[in-house]
């Protein structure tokens, strides 16, 4: 596909957006009136006709290419299938300006009203048509899929307990600066996603990829060889297993720490975060260089890695005495994605 190996490292699924409206969302029948309205308004010619010319395959299904209209004969076995996906996002303030219905709900009265006007079926697992409902507040897009699968599955084939997905892989990387030549360590890669993304999109940069548990040296060792294999050479990433409290690695050594850390839900637990990100924390500062060292960390533990800054403190009070230590510490980029992806916090910490 085209958009494949474009340097779309960070986006996902990619959509043709066939209208934008803003639109009462918070009226007590939004939702009915998506099927016996709004669904009805809804030209989809210009979409469809982009859908045909990147999936000249499909084309056949899509019924304009028999009948110069979307909209079909329900007597037609060869109809195209399509369904809906509802995006929703509501970031207003107070319950009474929120929104009073399930995105659920919506996409399927929505999907209902799409069939009542097109005569296109529904098939909710592989449809030629995948139609996406996007309501953020008031502000409602109406779409197509371009993607048929999402991008962001990529470089890992042993996925472990907490596969870490690429598009998120490739912006910790980035938000770090990677220069060439620079060390780039994961000391708790799990099954290696963030080195792999990184060394084939900073392939001037040196990756090692460390973890405790013998299945995630396991299954990095499984991934490395698969994208080895898939690019038709040998990126430059290693593997260790150690124990990110007592890193095997000489102090100011790394230029950057990527990490996406243990949450505390599916691997370990906010208990054990207490006294487990500290103690990281303080041998990631010990690794990596003065002045230039930098790291970037991913968690949902906000409160967890806040307190674990708190070891710091002793850095401040070290370099009184020892001129060699780490100076400073500071959490200076914090980003939240919307309301739905709260779990993610991305941290950019500088040592210097
Ligand atoms: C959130 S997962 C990382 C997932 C990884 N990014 C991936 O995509 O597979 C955190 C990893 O830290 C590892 N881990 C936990 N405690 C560790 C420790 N003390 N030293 C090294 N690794 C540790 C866990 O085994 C787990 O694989």
């Amino acid at each position: 596909m085209w958009f494949q190996g474009k340097g779309l490292r960070t986006i996902a699924k990619l959509y043709v957006i066939n209208e934008r409206r803003i639109m009462d969302t918070l009226a007590p029948d939004y939702v009915a009136k998506l099927r016996s309205e709004t669904a009805k308004s809804i030209d989809w010619t210009s979409s469809l006709k982009i859908l045909a010319e990147y999936f000249p395959h499909k084309a056949e299904s899509l019924a304009w290419k028999r009948s110069g209209n979307y909209q079909v004969d329900r007597a037609d076995q060869r109809r195209p299938t399509f369904r809906v996906t509802c995006a929703r996002a509501d970031e207003r303030i107070g319950e009474a300006s929120r929104h009073n219905f399930k995105s659920p709900d919506a996409a399927v009265q929505f999907g209902l009203g799409i069939a009542d006007v097109t005569g296109w079926r529904t098939d909710l697992k592989d449809p030629d048509i995948d139609v996406l409902l996007h309501i953020a507040s008031d502000d409602v897009m109406f779409g197509i899929q371009l993607t048929q699968e999402a991008l962001h599955r990529r470089n890992v084939v042993a996925l472990g307990r907490t596969p870490l997905i690429g598009t998120i892989c490739y912006s910790l990387a980035y938000l770090a600066n990677i220069q060439p030549g620079d060390v780039v360590v994961d000391p708790m890669c799990g099954g290696l996603s963030v080195p792999l993304e990184g060394a084939l999109n900073w392939p001037a940069a040196y990756f090692l990829g460390g973890e405790m548990h013998e299945q995630g040296v396991q299954n990095s060792d499984t991934n490395l060889r698969s994208v080895n294999k898939g690019h038709g050479k040998t990126i430059s990433v290693d593997i260790l297993r150690w124990d990110v409290t007592r890193l095997p690695l000489r102090s100011a050594s790394v230029d950057v720490i990527l990490c996406d850390l243990p949450f505390g839900k599916k691997v370990g637990s906010p208990l054990q975060n207490q006294v487990l990100y500290p103690k990281a924390l303080h041998e990631m500062a010990r690794v990596t260089r003065k002045e230039t060292g930098r790291a970037v960390l991913l968690t949902a533990d906000k409160g967890g890695l806040k307190t674990a800054s708190l070891v710091f403190l002793s850095f401040y009070l070290c370099a009184f005495f020892s001129p060699g230590k780490i100076l400073k510490f500071r959490l200076c980029k914090e980003t939240r994605h919307g309301r739905k992806q709260s779990w993610c916090t991305s941290t950019r910490v500088e040592f210097g």
